[in-house]
């Protein structure tokens, strides 16, 4: 019976070696996409600081992009999903805003936008810290 469980241990641990090498490939992605997710946010905070409507315009394109990446996913729940959505719904407001020229628009998106971050990111802290991981 020992035996058994520790032949079935290794079969576990064997089993997930493959896995453990893919998530640190998979994890270096998702770390490259999260940190593009912060550079096109300074650059749309740099675009309203200087009035840059095309800047603006570009930054929020580009997070809409990374928001649509496999990699995004990180988490399935639907309380995730929703925050990704409403990432996606403040950067098009963004958009709007910078086509409308409408600085104080833009701004207020981009605000929105931030708490975006915040959310997501507090939300996805409790998750793992539930899970333990
Ligand atoms: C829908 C959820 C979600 C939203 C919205 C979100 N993030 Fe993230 N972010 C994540 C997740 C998940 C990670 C952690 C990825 C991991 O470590 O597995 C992360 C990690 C990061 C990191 C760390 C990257 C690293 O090197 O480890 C930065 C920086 C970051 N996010 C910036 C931002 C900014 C700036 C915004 C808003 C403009 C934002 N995020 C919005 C989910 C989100």
């Amino acid at each position: 019976m020992k035996h058994a469980q520790w032949l079935l241990a290794l079969a576990i641990l064997l089993g997930d070696l493959p896995l453990w090498t893919n998530s640190a490939a998979a994890q270096k992605e998702v770390n490259d996409l999260m940190k593009k997710k912060l550079e096109q946010s300074q650059k749309i905070l740099e675009g309203i600081a200087l009035s840059d409507f095309d800047k603006i315009s570009a930054g929020a394109g580009e997070l809409i992009q990374v928001s649509k990446a496999a990699e995004w996913r990180v988490l399935k729940t639907p309380q995730y999903e929703v925050h990704g959505n409403e990432f996606r719904k403040a950067a098009e407001a963004i958009i709007q805003n910078a086509k409308a020229k409408n600085l104080d628009g833009a701004t207020l998106a981009y605000v929105d936008l931030t708490l975006t971050c915040v959310k997501c990111h507090k939300h996805v802290r409790e998750v793992r810290m539930a899970r333990n991981d």
